[in-house]
């Protein structure tokens, strides 16, 4: 089996991940957390619902947080369009695969299609969202981490060679992959913006929403968000970190916020680019996939993630057996 090929001309125009809406319990609660240790900027708030915006994002949200009752999923993950034309093509393209694929109406945003792709995730796509203005150098309400602006989501699927190959068809580069060969791929690294990833999966059960991330500016963004953490009494909630990745080299910082929803705070990505750059293999035995130095993640790290609201769980047929911190202390 070979990896598949980068689509030049996808059915229509993905340009980036967008925003991400999960349910809370505690609207008070997150957002103590997400505006003082992410340090995100709330652009509007109602009685159920938060809107946040990275600090050098302009475009309305990156972020929804909905108050619910009883157990808190994720609902959708955002992808943005080019064009309204683009929108159209998706619904087209969707429909024609066989995928549930409806126009719905969303605060804050234009034309909105929903979808679920053929892995299930429930995407959301749209094309324009009201103007804000960047927060870049307002130094002074500058806060946390620093939260600059949302990059990418990673989410666990049990056919992982069927969301690679979706999301190749749809126009996405293959940056990085994890396996023992090309027939073997346990995780892969998808980007449509120019860095290393938009959409990034691992096979496990699912789909499950791992983590999504947000990218700062300074990796002291990184130890303030943990020490604000800790004063605020989220200090528990530091779970992985900071360390550096293999895959994407990112020095970074794993957050669950107070439903239990992971976040990534992190730095240092490149850019990609050009087409003769190679996808990058790495090999699940080598220890710097995992933690180039420092200490492993924990067991939970690799098996808890969010849920999909609505969106059965399917179990993997291949378990990965990663080094964790409770087997790296055993040894
Ligand atoms: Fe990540």
């Amino acid at each position: 089996m070979t990896l598949p090929q980068i689509n030049l001309n996808p059915p229509f125009n993905v340009t980036r991940a967008s925003h991400v809406c999960l349910e809370v319990k505690d609207l008070k609660a997150s957002r103590l957390f997400y505006e003082q240790v992410i340090g995100l900027v709330v652009t509007a708030e109602t009685e159920d619902t938060l809107y946040f915006r990275g600090v050098e994002e302009a475009c309305h949200h990156s972020l929804v947080l909905h108050r619910v009752t009883g157990e808190t999923r994720c609902t959708r993950v955002g992808m943005r369009v080019l064009t309204e034309e683009d929108l159209d093509k998706a619904y087209a393209y969707f429909t024609k695969q066989g995928c549930e694929a409806k126009w719905v109406d969303v605060p804050f945003q234009g034309r909105t299609l929903d979808i679920a792709d053929s892995s299930g995730i429930p995407l959301q796509l749209c094309a324009r969202m009201p103007v804000e203005p960047r927060q870049i150098t307002a130094f002074h309400t500058h806060r946390g981490g620093m939260g600059l602006r949302l990059d990418h989501y990673q989410i666990l699927v049990p056919d992982l060679r069927k969301a690679l190959n979706g999301y190749m068809d749809l126009g996405f580069w293959l940056t990085e992959y994890v396996g023992t060969d090309d027939e073997n791929v346990r995780a892969v690294f998808l980007q449509r913006k120019g860095n290393p990833h938009d959409i990034v999966f691992f096979n496990g059960d699912g789909p499950k929403l791992h983590h999504f991330a947000f990218m700062t500016t300074e990796t002291q963004n990184l130890l303030r968000a943990c020490d604000v953490a800790g004063e605020l009494g989220f200090g528990r909630q530091v779970e992985r970190g900071p360390g550096r990745h293999g895959p994407g080299h990112a020095l970074f910082v794993y957050f669950r916020d107070p439903d239990g929803h992971r976040i990534e705070l992190f730095n240092t990505h490149y850019q990609v680019l050009d087409l003769e750059n190679e996808p990058v293999r790495w090999d699940p035995h080598d220890p710097a996939v995992a933690f180039p130095w420092g200490m492993p993640a924990r067991k939970r790290w690799f098996e808890e993630a969010t849920l999909f609201r609505d969106v059965p769980v399917r179990e993997t047929s291949i378990r990965p057996t990663p080094m964790t911190l409770e087997r790296y202390l055993q040894d």
